[in-house]
């Protein structure tokens, strides 16, 4: 996070414009990070996004819990990823869905299945998606995929959420262009946040998708907070004015592409070798599983007590009691000396 400037910049805000920075703001959002916003998804994401089709949100994850609000009544049926995040897994539920999971390949999701759910289940509200560098899996959703899903979503005339708060931290590979660059008919709402590549404490999160869906959320907003608090997106705007987020977010790319690789290499030195993972090819995660029938909810208690945290697969799971062998690991926050170090004794506890 970019501490410093942050911190001085907080100040100097309140201090330049304080009746804009303290007073009520605009539902949708602040003008100018509504602005920087569009100009980014154009030139980064190749989204075009109108000006009535973007809703600055607290966090993504208001974004997220808001559309099943607008869209889902007790019992309907959403498809989701699995595993998928569990923040919009329990906002889906909050709202009353019924969660269908959707299996992941080694390149996203499953579209046969898809394809299959979606004649199943023609009453699907929506169909959930983390295209790129999904949490918990680390795995992206390649291009040609990307084109093959908006064909099955057209073609079952259902409305899909990608939530993407990972598509500028791939470290192999280009940007792969989001789902949402290819809406040609307003059927896929997009999800983007700071909370990755600036800070999470922020709070400032976006979605982008057809005015019509853009105005029934803004209503929802209105009656969740109003508006999402003004300091900190003119800190945004701030920022992005004085320095070069391009710049910033190269750093966390490397960062997380060298301490991934640490936890690979640790992974393969020190896990038994029937455990199998996936290779992440950007974000902050990678999934492993231990393939030897023990439940990772169990054998967290092991762990923890070696200091030791990850998060056990059922978390991420549509059946949260079904025992699963499978867990999550996070790679972007200590450093690598200690993410090194907390598999080693994960391995030694397995090989033990
Ligand atoms: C896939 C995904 N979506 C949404 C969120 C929530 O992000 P925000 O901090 O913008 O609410 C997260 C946070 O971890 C996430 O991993």
């Amino acid at each position: 996070m970019p501490l410093c400037f942050l911190r001085r910049r907080c100040g100097r805000r309140l201090a330049a414009d304080p009746v804009a920075a303290l007073q009520y703001g605009k539902t949708n959002g602040y003008p100018p990070l509504i602005g920087l916003i569009r100009q980014r998804l154009k030139e980064k994401q190749h989204i075009t996004c109108g000006e009535n089709e973007l809703l600055i949100t607290t966090g993504s994850q208001q974004g997220l819990e808001m559309f099943a609000k607008i869209l889902v009544n007790e019992g309907d049926t959403v498809l989701v990823e699995e595993p998928a995040f569990i923040g919009s897994l329990n906002a889906f539920r909050s709202a009353g869905a019924e969660l269908i999971g959707v299996p992941m390949t080694a390149e996203g999701m499953d579209l046969e299945a898809l394809d299959r759910l979606l004649t199943a289940h023609p009453e699907t509200r929506f169909v959930y998606t983390i295209s790129t560098s999904n949490n918990p899996t680390g795995i992206s959703m390649p291009a040609e995929k990307r084109a093959a899903f908006y064909e099955i979503i057209k073609k079952h005339r259902v409305l899909a959420a990608e939530d993407d708060p990972y598509c500028e931290l791939r470290f192999c590979g280009e940007i792969i262009p989001p789902i949402k660059s290819m809406d040609t008919c307003g059927q896929v709402v997009y999800f983007g946040s700071f909370s990755k590549i600036l800070a999470p404490g922020l709070r400032v999160g976006y979605v982008c998708a057809d005015a019509s869906i853009i105005k029934q959320l803004s209503m929802a907003k209105q009656t969740a907070d109003l508006q999402t608090p003004a300091l900190p997106q003119m800190m945004i705007v701030n920022y992005v004015r004085n320095n070069d987020l391009d710049d910033h977010i190269r750093l966390l790319r490397d960062c997380y592409a060298r301490k991934c690789g640490v936890m690979l290499e640790a992974i393969n030195r020190y896990f038994p070798a029937g455990v199998t993972h996936t290779v992440p090819d950007g974000g902050l995660f990678l999934w492993c599983d231990l393939n030897n029938g023990v439940d990772t909810n169990e054998f967290i208690r092991a762990a923890l007590s070696r200091q030791v945290a990850f998060v056990p697969g059922y978390a991420f799971m549509v059946d949260q009691s079904v025992k699963q062998s499978s867990l999550r690991l996070n790679f972007s926050a200590l450093p690598a000396e200690k993410i090194a170090e907390g598999v080693q004794r994960l391995g030694s506890l397995l090989n033990g």
